[in-house]
């Protein structure tokens, strides 16, 4: 575990694609993959190739037009799906297959109404068929995160034996807490006995919200690549989010000891290029792209930003390519965001006039949501006035 280099496996456009109304053309994928590509991310999922035609070509014209990142198909562990997935990855500069099958007993008993030892067979079957076409192939046993941990272990050395690179542990349905699924992942690398041979990969689901939470606690315990989508879009209630797993390791560098190589001043400028393209507004108090991720409101807060930042801020928004930071006026700011704000409208009033100024300022809060530049100027003119002709 020498190696503190985290790689980002980016799926926005495979399983965060997959959210119903999502889809995207060849066009769209494209842009997002050089934006991508930009941002620095390690691999690029860009599609499930054997899923339809027009996937087909976007995975095969990405393919052709990304020079430095990794490019990745998803296959099932079909013969057909995997000479399918090769064929739209020959331009690649860097392919690489992703197969892989279902290792809970849930699945295997209800998807694949078979044994373990099918699956066994099947996932080494699999993994030697990639190998024919690509050197990079990385198996995942889906539903990992509910799997038997003694299966999961076996399957994990079958496949590194027949050649997978990297072996993704999916919390599929996003069930596991961030101990277990580190536990998981802890076993995984202290149990499977060729496991120095493969990188082990987190691919977590958000339906608890604990996708970023379980991606990190397998990072500490060993893993050293992330799956993840911007604004963690993806299936049911998502997967883990980019911007959230690389500002957590930026921001915990002296703790945790890792690194990515994403340029993080890109992550709001691409966050709002993916909500567009894919018609998905992001939730205001979204983690480190959301419209309020460095607005302040309250009295106290705004007080102690204005003071001095670092009170109520752990990352400098620039360094995520947010806007700035924001002192937003409601009913409940306090004198100093009011003053604050006055004097970048060009008001230098006194602490008296601020105090008249924010009785008045409180009933037209009290009236709005929010009160906008426009109200405080008629407020300003209108005390100036009556101090000219008193
Ligand atoms: O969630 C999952 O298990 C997946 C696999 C196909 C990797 O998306
Ligand atoms: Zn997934």
């Amino acid at each position: 575990m020498t190696d503190k280099k985290i790689f980002i496996f980016d799926t926005t456009l495979r399983d965060g694609e997959q959210v119903p109304g999502c889809k995207l053309n060849t066009k769209e994928k494209i842009q997002l993959a050089l934006q991508l590509e930009a941002l620095g991310v390690d691999i690029i999922e860009a599609g499930f190739p054997i899923s339809s035609p027009g996937d087909f070509t976007s995975v095969n014209e990405v393919a052709k037009i990304i020079k430095n990142a990794t490019v990745c198909g998803l296959t099932r562990a079909v013969q057909k799906d995997i000479e399918v997935a090769a064929e739209a990855l020959k331009p690649a500069a860097r392919p690489r297959i992703h197969t892989g099958i279902g290792s809970s007993d849930i699945h295997i008993k209800y998807k694949f109404n078979t044994t373990r030892e099918d699956i066994l067979e099947r996932a080494a079957k699999a993994t030697k068929w990639a190998k024919n076409f690509v050197d990079d192939v990385e198996f995942f046993a889906e539903d990992a995160g509910r799997a038997d941990i003694e299966f999961l272990a076996r399957l994990i050395e079958t496949v590194i034996a027949a050649g997978a690179t990297v072996v993704n542990i999916p919390d599929t349905t996003g069930y596991c807490l961030p101990h277990q699924y580190g536990e998981k992942i802890a076993y995984l690398y202290n149990n499977v006995p060729n496991i120095d041979k493969a990188i082990i990969s987190c691919h977590c689901h958000n339906d608890l919200g604990l996708a970023t939470a379980n991606s990190i606690a397998g990072a500490i315990a060993g893993a050293r690549q992330i799956e993840c989508t911007i604004n963690g879009i993806g299936e049911r209630a998502g997967n883990t989010s980019l911007e959230e797993v690389v500002m957590v390791i930026k921001q915990h560098t002296a703790t945790l000891g890792l690194y990515t190589d994403v340029r993080t001043e890109m992550l709001n400028p691409i966050s709002q290029l993916v909500s567009d393209t894919m018609r998905v507004p992001v939730q205001p108090n979204k983690a480190v792209v959301g419209s309020n991720a460095f607005s302040h409101s309250s009295g106290i807060h705004q007080d102690g930003f204005l003071k001095e930042s670092t009170t109520y801020e752990i990352m400098r928004p620039e360094e995520v390519g947010a806007a700035g930071s924001k002192i937003v006026l409601t009913a409940r700011s306090g004198r100093s965001a009011l003053a604050h704000r006055l004097r970048i409208l060009g008001y230098d009033f006194d602490r008296d006039a601020v105090d008249v100024l924010y009785q008045q300022f409180l009933q037209v809060a009290d009236s709005k949501k929010e009160v906008e530049d426009t109200d405080l100027v008629q407020l300003a003119e209108a005390y100036n006035k009556a101090a000219v002709t008193v």
